[in-house]
């Protein structure tokens, strides 16, 4: 007797009418033709289940405060930067908590259940980052969320960053973050990538810095990253986020760089909506894409995961919490259209965030926690076409979020027509 029973999934790696037996909020059996009963079935038609989605990037004290005070006009990171330093005198402790959940509800319809966020620590009040300590703690049930203490204007080129930096990390932010590239010089960079490596080392915490997001093919600080990672034993603990500026880098120097990244086992986290939108703005033509060398990381054994950065904030004016969409640009821009490309892209909105931000309670895997995705899609490439409606969200054995299927009902044959590529047959009795 199964608390709940998935019939008929078809799996991320392949595998197809697979059923999922769930006991007290863990997954108890993945095999073909469970003989049992269960207090609730649900029929996956041969639609994949997977996974919940896992964002590795994300600033969630800066969403949906889209126009606060005003837009960006030159869309360029820099402006982005500026106008949150007009924004955040304006926060409040209750708007920063309303925004969050809000998209915390967004997130969990679109099955993304775990969030690593960034939270700016250079505003003295650290009032986002209490808020958002507030968020982690309300959401908990239903949303894993970690937090990053982001000094957004400098460890050293903001007044009090490395001072706020602790008082963030004392109040219980899990991870040192950095943006070396925005330190005045390039040496004062260096700099902050090796103090703050040292201060993660000493106080046994990974790191995630915004490492080189910018066009510039001379800003190497992943180097010093990976090199640092290293010196302070910190290998597999480690995130480069976006590495935007390897994208314009000389290739015999790339040749030796992504070699050193993958002995350091850093987790690359590109962000390709953001990278693509930010990216090239003072390029004329041929415009840059800015997107990092994904495909040659993932071929050098790199962990390679994809996060979705903004949603609508000073840097980004759309976005849905949809991890799918962050795929899908990171398809295209990548030109990752091979079959396998394409699996390994889904991988990377998946098993690979989650690796990169430390989830141990994750997987489609007996004894592991009961959470995952019914999609409106047959595998997951067909999940990243349609940017598949997820249809039940199931977290620790609950469903926690249903969204009805696409349907056209103009079908010549006489029945409801699923979007995906199976017939949808509805639900007896209706
Ligand atoms: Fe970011």
């Amino acid at each position: 007797m199964f608390d709940l029973l998935v019939r008929n999934a078809n799996l991320p790696d392949g595998r197809t009418g697979v059923d999922i037996g769930v006991t007290g909020g863990r997954i108890a059996a993945i095999e073909p033709g469970i003989e049992a009963e269960a207090g609730r079935i649900l029929d996956a038609q041969s639609r994949l289940v997977s996974p919940p989605f896992v964002d590795p990037h994300f600033h969630m004290d800066a969403t949906l405060s889209l126009g606060i005070p005003r837009l960006n006009r030159s869309g360029t990171l820099l402006e982005g930067i500026a106008l949150w330093g007009e924004l955040k005198p304006l926060l409040t402790h209750e708007a920063v908590i309303e925004r969050a959940l809000r998209y915390c509800d967004l997130a969990v319809s679109q099955g993304l259940l775990a969030v690593r966020s960034h939270v700016d620590v250079c505003d003295d009040r650290l009032l986002a980052v209490e808020a958002l300590l507030e968020v982690k703690r309300l959401v908990k049930p239903y949303l894993d969320l970690q937090l990053v203490a982001f000094p957004q204007d400098g460890l050293y080129r903001s007044r009090n960053g490395e001072a706020n930096l602790f008082r963030a990390l004392d109040l219980g932010v899990d991870v040192v973050g950095g943006i070396p590239h925005f330190e005045r010089t390039m040496a004062e960079g260096a700099a902050s990538v090796r103090r703050l490596c040292e201060i993660a080392a000493d106080r046994g915490l990974p790191v995630d810095l915004h490492c080189d997001e910018t066009d510039d093919p001379m800003s190497r600080h992943i180097e010093t990253l990976a090199a640092e990672t290293m010196r302070t034993g910190l290998q597999g603990r480690v995130v480069g986020s976006h590495l935007t500026s390897m994208h314009s880098m000389d290739n015999y120097y790339v040749s030796k760089l992504i070699p050193l990244i993958a002995e350091a086992r850093i987790h690359a986290v590109p962000n390709p909506l953001i990278n693509i939108t930010l990216q090239g703005r003072h390029d004329t033509y041929p415009k840059r894409r800015g997107m990092t060398r994904v495909p040659e990381l993932m071929a050098a054994g790199v962990n390679v995961a994809l996060g979705q950065d903004c949603t609508m904030d000073p840097w980004y004016s759309l976005g849905s919490a949809d991890m799918l969409d962050v795929a899908h640009m990171a398809v295209h821009v990548g030109q990752m259209t091979s079959l396998a490309a394409m699996r390994q892209v889904f991988d990377a909105v998946t098993v690979n965030s989650a690796r990169a931000i430390g989830l141990d309670d994750y997987g489609l895997e007996v004894g592991r926690s009961a959470s995952f995705v019914i999609l409106q899609a047959r595998d997951p490439i067909e999940a990243i076409r349609l940017r598949a409606t997820r249809l039940t969200v199931v977290r620790s054995g609950k469903v926690i979020a249903e969204t009805p299927p696409r349907l056209s009902t103009l079908s010549l044959e006489g029945r409801p027509q699923s979007l995906d590529g199976s017939t949808y047959a509805p639900p007896a009795g209706t």
